[in-house]
């Protein structure tokens, strides 16, 4: 069925993460574009993407757009730094409808808001070992230091839901001391699960430390990308179709509390599939 361009501004928007992390992301989009619908798929069965290799994240994020795609979304965010950081640029070629990543975003902000030109990251061992927002910040910024750190246990510590817990300030003060002496103005945090952890990690780098949530800057980002493609949804569309839907791979109860817990609206269901078939 061919769609009209008055039909695909009502289609959804897929947002995809390895589980619950872009959700975070998704949150922010349903802020900030709160006329878009939305379907989520969270890779709960094969999280997490942060220790896996550039081939295994290309083929993961392959197959869950294809997913979405048969879903009909009308552009799709990449909402997990590691997969920005790996699979994006490999696949932008091969899509029909607009992609956008949360790395760009995050870096273009942190490059133009930064005073001392000192940037530190923080994500996966994937993501930091990529070098992306290195190179990223670089291209609009080049006398710009990007200082980057891995900090692998953060994601095991928000999927527990210990976001203040002692054990999470302890770890975030060993992780953070790298950049102690480093003298950074601002501080990406580069995985989708930080921003979760963004009290704790403010306790220990202070106020004079700009914390740049790449999440809201994507959310921008797709409605400029939107607005260009000329699809961006005016809300007058009655038809009956739920705004919001959730798919994983695994552990959809699990997904859905959590869910539950950071999203401004109630889900009621989160429908597992097997994104392998
Ligand atoms: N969503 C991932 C990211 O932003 C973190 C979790 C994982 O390692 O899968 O990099």
């Amino acid at each position: 069925m061919i769609q009209s361009v008055e039909d695909k501004k009502y289609a959804p928007i897929g947002v995809f993460d390895s589980g619950v992390g872009g959700l975070t992301v998704a949150r922010e989009i349903m802020r900030q574009l709160p006329e878009e619908r939305i379907i989520y798929f969270g890779d709960t069965a094969r999280v997490p993407y942060g220790s896996k290799s550039k081939e295994t994240i290309t083929l993961y994020s392959r197959q869950i757009i294809r997913f979405l795609e048969s879903k009909g979304v009308k552009a799709i965010v990449v909402a997990c730094n590691t997969a920005s950081a790996f699979a994006l640029e490999t696949i932008r070629p091969e899509m029909k409808i607009p992609i956008i990543g949360v790395v760009k975003p995050g870096a273009k902000v942190a490059a133009e808001t930064t005073i001392t030109g000192r940037i530190g990251v923080i994500g996966t061992e994937g993501t930091i070992g990529s070098q992306i927002y290195t190179k990223t910040i670089k291209e609009h910024n080049p006398d710009a230091t990007v200082l980057g750190k891995a900090c692998p246990l953060f994601v095991p510590l928000v999927e527990e839901g210990w976001l203040k817990d002692p054990v999470t300030i302890e770890v975030a003060k060993r992780y953070l001391e790298f950049f102690q002496k480093s003298d950074i103005d601002t501080l990406i945090l580069g995985c989708t699960h930080y921003p979760l952890l963004r009290s704790t990690i403010r306790g220990i780098m202070g106020e004079k430390v700009n914390l740049v949530n790449p999440a809201y800057e994507t959310a921008q980002g797709l409605k400029r990308l939107l607005a260009e493609h000329r699809l961006t949804n005016d809300g007058a569309d009655t038809r009956d179709v739920p705004m919001y839907q959730f798919y994983v791979s695994d552990a959809a109860e699990k997904f859905k509390n959590f869910a539950n817990s950071i999203l401004p609206c109630e889900i009621e269901e989160a429908r597992l599939i097997h994104i392998e078939e």
